[in-house]
């Protein structure tokens, strides 16, 4: 079935009709009713952008709607063209370049899906939001303390809009993660006094520069090696853990202080692993670890502990007995559930707006890797607040607006030195 998403259609066919009504000034895009046919354009072509596109589609079935996919955009035609086909996209609407996200958001479509490396989310939520797109954005969303504070001003602007923004932070709706942070906000084990985030693993891929390939094609594509692209893994990877001891505590860390190194990776410029202690105020500290090194003891997940009792993130918790609701949830798949929760919200009237939450655990990611890479205390305010800072106005310097005008600042392919300058990576504006 393919209805218009008109607020007409709505009107008629929803049971939450009313909700709408009430919310309705607040609401720029169309509202989606049950049996009509939600827009949805990509950009960022691979692995997660394609499989945000399949969560979008089962999402759309569970709430008894079809999904169409109206346009694909990569820095790379090839890879626009292939998913595009995957999803019966026209190739005239399969879009390749550094500026084919302007042309996919300027295509009939009510969401926009962000799939590219986090260097490029700003940039590329700030056009879709201008052009009154509904936003689903894949975590992390910056690399650096400005960019971070662009998705929050970005945010703000899509409220005013009525937009929805969802991060892909797939844990805050998942069924564990959601009944231990219920059960410890009811105080089954007392207050949090402790804890360790971890992600230890592999390094996910190297893609090694092609035989006359630019500066500006190696780094989009073997974006994952290199801190301007990815933000490091301690920010690509790890802002999973770091939201959750976030979500958790239900506060901001005040203060990092890590270390870390690089001794194994071959390409790009990222540490290969980050012990970080994170201080929450209140005599409370969580630890903060993660390596990508092949060959080594795996852990990834989160431990807090209690003054009555201990939880993982999303798994066994001891401590007294509370009582708290279920959670069921459509999905058991938290990248789908996610899709549900936004498309859900827009049709009760209230669009879930995840921008700000998003861009302070980025944020957070992001003042720990740089007392890492540079051997100093970063306080939050440092990045948020503090303009004195020399780290509030840090930017990692390949602007991404470059990418779009033909030529970028090529960093070089060596680790941050903790103890000299800005750990020997220059501060540029
Ligand atoms: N939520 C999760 O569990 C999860 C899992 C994996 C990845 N991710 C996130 O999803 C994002 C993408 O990761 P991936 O694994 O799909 O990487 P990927 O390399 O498979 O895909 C990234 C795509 O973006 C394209 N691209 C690069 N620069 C671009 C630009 N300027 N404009 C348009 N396209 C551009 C690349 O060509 C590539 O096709 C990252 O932010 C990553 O952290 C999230």
């Amino acid at each position: 079935m393919t209805n218009p998403l008109t607020r007409r259609t709505f009107l008629e066919n929803s049971a939450l009709a009313s909700a709408a009504l009430t919310a309705a000034p607040l609401l720029g895009a169309n509202i989606p009713a049950k049996g009509s046919t939600l827009k949805v354009a990509l950009i960022g072509c691979g692995g997660r952008g394609n499989g945000a596109l399949k969560n979008f589609a089962e999402a759309c079935q569970i709430l008894g709607m079809e999904s169409k996919v109206v346009a694909t955009a990569d820095a790379f035609q090839a890879k626009a063209s292939a998913v595009g086909k995957r999803f019966g996209v026209p190739d005239d609407k399969c879009f390749g370049g550094y500026d084919s996200y302007h042309k996919a958001i300027a295509e009939d479509c009510d969401f926009v899906l962000m799939a590219t490396p986090p260097g490029f989310r700003p940039l590329h939520f700030e056009a879709a939001v201008e052009a009154g797109k509904h936003c689903f954005i894949e975590k992390p969303v910056a690399v650096d303390p400005v960019g971070a504070r662009a998705i929050i001003a970005t945010g703000e602007k899509a409220k005013t809009k009525g937009l929805a923004v969802v991060a892909g932070t797939q844990r805050r709706h998942m069924e564990g993660y959601l009944k231990n942070k219920a059960l410890i906000d009811a105080g089954a084990i007392g207050d949090i006094k402790g804890g360790v985030v971890q992600w230890n693993g592999r390094v996910p891929w190297v893609r090694e520069r092609s035989d006359g390939q630019s500066d500006a094609d190696y780094m989009a594509n073997n974006w994952l090696n290199f801190t301007e692209m990815s933000g490091d893994h301690i920010v690509e990877q790890h802002v999973h853990n770091l939201d959750v001891a976030i979500w958790f505590l239900g506060r901001l860390p005040k203060s990092a202080l890590g270390f870390g190194g690089r001794a194994r990776r071959v390409t790009g410029n990222q540490f290969d692993f980050f012990s970080i202690d994170l201080d929450f105020g209140d005599d409370v500290h969580i630890h903060s670890q993660c390596r990508q090194i092949d060959g080594v003891y795996g852990k990834v997940g989160e431990f807090f502990t209690g003054t009555e009792g201990s939880t993982t993130g999303g798994g066994k918790l001891s401590g007294k007995k509370v009582d708290v609701p279920d959670f069921k949830q459509d999905t058991g798949n938290g990248q789908t559930q996610e899709h549900v929760d936004m498309i859900r919200s827009i049709m009760s009237g209230e669009p879930l707006n995840d921008a700000k939450q998003i861009a302070e655990s980025t944020l957070v990611a992001i003042m720990s890797r740089m007392s890492a890479y540079t051997g100093q205390l970063i306080r939050f305010a440092d990045v948020t607040t503090n303009t004195k800072s020399p780290f509030y106005s840090y930017t990692c310097g390949t602007d991404p607006l470059d990418f779009e005008k033909g030529k970028i600042v090529m960093p070089e392919e060596v680790a941050a030195i903790p103890g000299e300058p800005w750990g020997n990576r220059k501060k540029k504006k």
